[in-house]
């Protein structure tokens, strides 16, 4: 199922380009995004297509970079992956994902790959590295294989090694259509065409270890188990819509308020799981208390937070002083001034 998606996908370029493909390292590099507007649950879990449309804003200077090349030697059966300059053990989980990932795309079964990959953030910290990992991956083959697809079609493929990949194509803010064919084809973001320069991300940092249950994990067993689950899909449409008319109109008040409450409802709904999935840990609910106290202070700061413990506070420049005040350690972002 995977390979036809991806071969309507590639198509002719791939048959085209495969023999003729002259490239012999492919090197690709996308940042990481963050959510305003979550994906969390699969309609589809082998296209990996989402049960509502997403929403995000990449953070620039932080991410991915990748290379890969074949290996032509006949003696190497198996793929060699590294991350940030390692190599990993052929059973590790990490090398076993991008393994399956790379097998839609060989020319033959005795094709194997050399991946060298450095993330900036944390891996597998609730930090989006398998938006950046993926995004770039795909980019690195598209090199590699001169394939010369579109953002749509690159999107695409990101998507099938990780959902939210599918938004780190793009600079900026970017929309994950939820899509309704089952062959997911319509399953795709696209960057949401507006700069906001005063926009600022705070990234608070509260612990970097990998999380004890990964997304894909965790959301599966939230479909699975979460009676609360079913009212999800429905506002997670509506706060996307809600966000994506924020920015269009820079009427902030309202996207840090929906995008705090999306959050919300999303943690909410990994805590009413079995077993249950709680990401957050006593600094993490102390920053939340000390942003509300902030806002009734009269500074807008709103927070987001993914499948981890780190908040990612948001805000505009004005308040970038009382944030440096409140957060000695937080990361400044801005999205639009890179
Ligand atoms: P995160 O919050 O970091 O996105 P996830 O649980 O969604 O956490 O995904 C983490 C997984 O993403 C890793 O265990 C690995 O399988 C994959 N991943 C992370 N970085 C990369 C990369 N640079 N290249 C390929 N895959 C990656
Ligand atoms: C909480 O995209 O990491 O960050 O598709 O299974 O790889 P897979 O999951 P992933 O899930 C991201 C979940 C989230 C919200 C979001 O980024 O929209
Ligand atoms: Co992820």
């Amino acid at each position: 199922i995977q390979q036809k998606f991806v071969h309507q996908v590639i198509g002719h370029s791939a048959t085209n380009n495969r023999l003729a493909s002259k490239n012999k390292i492919g090197s690709g590099s996308a940042p990481v995004n963050i959510a305003l507007s979550k994906y969390w649950g699969k309609r589809d879990a082998t296209l990996n297509l989402p049960t509502n449309g997403s929403l995000s804003i990449s953070l620039p200077g932080l991410g991915t970079k990748t290379q890969i090349e074949r290996l032509e030697s006949q003696n190497q059966q198996t793929d060699l992956v590294s991350l940030n300059g390692q190599r990993l053990d052929q059973d590790n989980a990490f090398a076993k994902r991008v393994s399956q990932f790379l097998n839609y795309f060989r020319e033959t079964p005795q094709t194997f790959f050399k991946v060298d990959t450095e993330n900036s953030v944390p891996t597998a910290a609730g930090l989006a590295s398998s938006a950046s990992g993926y995004a770039a991956l795909v980019l690195a083959l598209n090199d590699l294989f001169a394939w010369n697809l579109d953002n749509k079609s690159l999107s695409l493929l990101a998507r099938l090694g990780s959902g939210s990949a599918s938004r780190s194509l793009f600079n900026g803010f970017a929309l994950w259509h939820q899509g309704q064919q089952a062959d997911g084809l319509d399953s795709y973001a696209e960057a949401i065409d507006t700069t906001w320069p005063e926009f600022c991300v705070g990234l608070l940092e509260i612990d970097v270890k990998q999380k004890p249950v990964s997304s894909t994990q965790g959301m599966q067993n939230t479909v699975e188990t979460c009676a609360l689950y079913q009212a999800w899909p429905q506002q997670a449409n509506q706060d996307m819509q809600t966000i994506l008319q924020a920015i269009k109109d820079h009427d902030f008040a309202t996207l840090g308020k929906t995008a705090e409450h999306n959050a919300l409802t999303m943690h909410a709904t990994m805590i009413a799981t079995w077993p249950p999935i709680v990401y957050w840990q006593p600094e993490s609910v102390e920053a939340m208390h000390k942003i509300w106290r902030l806002r009734e202070q009269g500074v807008a700061v709103y927070f987001t937070m993914d499948a981890g413990p780190n908040l990612k506070l948001l805000f505009l420049e004005t308040e970038k002083p009382a944030i440096l005040q409140a957060f000695k350690q937080i990361k400044i972002l801005e999205p639009f001034k890179s």
